[in-house]
């Protein structure tokens, strides 16, 4: 008798944990509904990508900025009052052998966006179930950037980020540009990624920091495959309430109808063999205080309105170019994911990852060369970073690694 209660006890609980169970998930599914309701923007026209993207092509006044209530009555800039120049191009070709190539996106394979519209990749529900939950989609962790100064944050496993980065502080500085060779870097666990990257950062790490950034970068996590994508991200309080990957939050305002955000860039440098880059160049409209991106030297994407941060309104006194991965250490072993082409900076030009003509944006909308530029990585040999000058590629660094190694247990 008393064993037969028991058992209709445990019975009658286990069906209960199962209805909270479901339930739960009902209203997770139910949460990420309403979410892509409004990510998802109604489309004049939409493209299916050869990597399993759509692409909604969406009236630029229909984009999610607006849904921001501080860009409610907002007139679109359609270009930039000012745009930086500089004695170096960032675009010339390299003598170092084979030249880099220039890079598109993939869904071009199968169409385009027609003029007024802007390209968006269609967020799915699979995409939103991934993350951790429906307010975490599309944001980085807090403490996602690391000040190179302060290794402590990394080296006691708080964030388990790796960074190999450059870097200047102290300046005032208007923007920053970047030639950079794209990859397709192993991932070992689906929750980790590697990016390579530029931070344009004002405000104090881990409080109130201001970031800019763009790059490319592999997150299985964020788009459910390994794919390499352009992207962009920006926060005004250290990656706390405000900001996001791409267009996942309203805050970026796209004016281009060509190059979409989050979307699979093509093609990918090999190893020994053809090298691919892609130029980023980041600035400040001295009239307006919006910041602006280019993409290669004839994208002009949109801008990141200035009245969403509260140091960067002002300059960056910060900035960062890189790369990133997450180390999870899963079995107690340092991650095999690569970083760049998961070679060492030590193999040079068509084996490992670069990035070429860093240059920051002066006071008076000049490319400049950097000056006193740090180099930064918590462990030299898992990944590592190497700077150098020359007359074609201005200043440079190669960068990167393959994670896990004998040297890197
Ligand atoms: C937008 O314009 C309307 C009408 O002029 C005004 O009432 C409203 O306060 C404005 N909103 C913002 C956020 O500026
Ligand atoms: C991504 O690559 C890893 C190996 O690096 C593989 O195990 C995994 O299945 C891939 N994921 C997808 C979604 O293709």
């Amino acid at each position: 008798m008393g064993a037969l209660k028991l058992l209709l006890l445990l019975v009658v609980s286990l069906s209960v944990a199962a209805a909270g169970k479901s339930s739960h998930h009902r209203l997770r599914r139910f949460e990420a509904q309403l979410h892509l309701k409004k990510l998802n923007k109604p489309a004049v026209k939409s493209i299916k990508s050869p990597d399993g993207d759509i692409i909604d092509c969406v009236h630029m006044a229909h984009q999610p900025a607006f849904d921001h209530p501080l860009l409610k009555n907002h007139t679109i800039q359609m270009r930039p009052n000012f745009h930086p120049e500089g004695v170096l191009s960032g675009n010339k070709m390299s003598s170092k052998g084979s030249e880099p190539k220039p890079i598109t996106q993939s869904w071009h394979l199968k169409g385009r966006c027609p003029e007024g519209t802007i390209p968006i990749r269609r967020t799915t529900k699979r995409d939103i179930l991934r993350a951790n939950s429906v307010k975490s989609y599309g944001k980085k962790k807090p403490q996602a950037t690391v000040r190179p100064t302060s290794i402590d944050i990394d080296l006691n496993g708080q964030t388990g980020h790796q960074h190999a980065i450059t870097y200047v502080e102290g300046g005032q500085y208007y923007g920053a540009k970047a030639t950079i060779n794209v990859w397709s870097p192993k991932i070992q666990h689906p929750n980790e990624f590697s990016l390579s990257q530029i931070w344009i950062l004002g405000g104090t790490f881990g409080e109130d920091l201001n970031s800019i950034e763009a790059g490319w970068q592999v997150s299985p996590d964020l788009y459910g495959d390994n794919n390499t994508r352009f992207f962009t991200y920006w926060t005004s309080d250290a990656y706390q309430a405000t900001g996001c990957y791409n267009l996942l939050c309203s805050g970026f305002v796209q004016i281009n109808n060509e190059i979409a955000l989050g979307a699979s860039i093509y093609p990918i440098s090999s190893y020994r063999g053809s090298q691919y880059d892609i130029s980023l160049l980041i600035w400040k409209d001295p009239k307006e205080g919006n910041w602006w991106m280019q993409f290669g030297n004839s994208y002009v994407l949109g801008y990141w309105p200035a009245f969403l941060f509260s140091y960067l309104t002002d300059c960056a006194s910060m900035v960062e170019w890189g790369g990133e991965v997450v180390n999870s250490e899963s079995g107690g072993q340092h991650t095999s994911t690569q970083m760049g082409s998961g070679h060492f900076p030590g193999e040079g030009f068509g084996k490992a990852g670069y990035f070429r003509n860093i240059q920051v944006v002066d006071g008076s909308n000049n490319l400049r060369q950097p000056e006193d530029i740090g180099t930064f990585t918590e462990q030299p040999s898992c990944y590592d970073v190497q700077n150098g000058k020359s007359g074609d590629w201005g200043n440079y660094f190669f960068y990167g690694g393959p994670g896990r190694n004998p040297n890197c247990p």
